[in-house]
């Protein structure tokens, strides 16, 4: 039986990650959250002492994750890395930044591959990433392609981070998220870019229930609801 997937693909902050949580739920199916295998990559990094570039040695940690997703009581999805709640730290900038640069090893998205396509589980996944339309799940019934402009990105990383107590400068983070799109878009392996057959969906200006009745009618458009 060909389990259903529903890809939902775009940069940084452009709401890919309520979306397909949302989505998740709505339909009573598995989530991959692809973002958190290359930032818990990084973090294993940092644990071992492996340089985020030396390609061989990330790749190998890549291969020998000991990493499991867990439901908290509250509804939030706890990631757990040999046995410790890392769920936090590898939300932060510096986690963001191990998660990018070891995401533009080939080696690494290679070893990664197939722990993703494991996620594919009956009903059905909504599988959330920069590629998943593209390189891990091509043949999928739906595909979602989220963007937004850098600048309504920062905005909501900076309410976001602000809303957490923390202190940040909006400038900083705009400057960090023109790095992230750029490293991300112009790397040679599976490069962030809409699939063909993806729907472009432009979420600046939007809020998120609007563009959650959008994904909906796309998703019923392709008859999987
Ligand atoms: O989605 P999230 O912000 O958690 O992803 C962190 C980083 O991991 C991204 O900036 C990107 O470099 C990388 N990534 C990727 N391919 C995916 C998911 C994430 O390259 N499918």
């Amino acid at each position: 039986m060909t389990v259903p997937v529903i890809t939902v693909d775009g940069p940084s902050g452009s709401g890919k990650g309520t979306i397909g949580h949302r989505l998740a739920d709505h339909l009573g199916w598995h989530l991959l959250d692809s973002g958190a295998l290359y930032r818990v990559t990084g973090q294993a990094c940092l644990q071992q002492g492996v340089d985020w570039q030396d390609e061989p040695a990330v790749a190998q940690v890549a291969r020998n994750l000991d990493v499991h997703f867990e439901s908290a009581p509250t509804g939030e999805v706890l990631v757990i890395l040999a046995g410790e709640d890392v769920s936090r730290v590898i939300r932060t900038e510096e986690g963001g930044r191990g998660a990018s640069t070891v995401a533009a090893l080939p080696s690494v998205r290679d070893a990664l591959l197939s722990r993703q396509r494991e996620f594919a589980q009956a009903p059905g996944l909504v599988a959330d990433g920069r590629d998943m339309g593209t390189v891990v799940f091509p043949a999928a019934q739906c595909k979602i392609f989220l963007t937004a402009s850098a600048e309504e990105r920062a905005e909501r990383r900076y309410k976001q981070l602000i809303a957490k107590g923390e202190s940040v400068s909006l400038p900083r983070l705009l400057e960090d998220i023109e790095e992230r799109d750029l490293r991300d878009s112009s790397r040679a392996v599976s490069p962030l870019v809409p699939a063909e057959d993806a729907f472009v969906i432009d979420s600046t200006a939007r809020n998120i229930d609007e563009v959650f009745a959008e994904v909906l009618e796309k998703v019923g458009e392709k008859a999987l609801i």
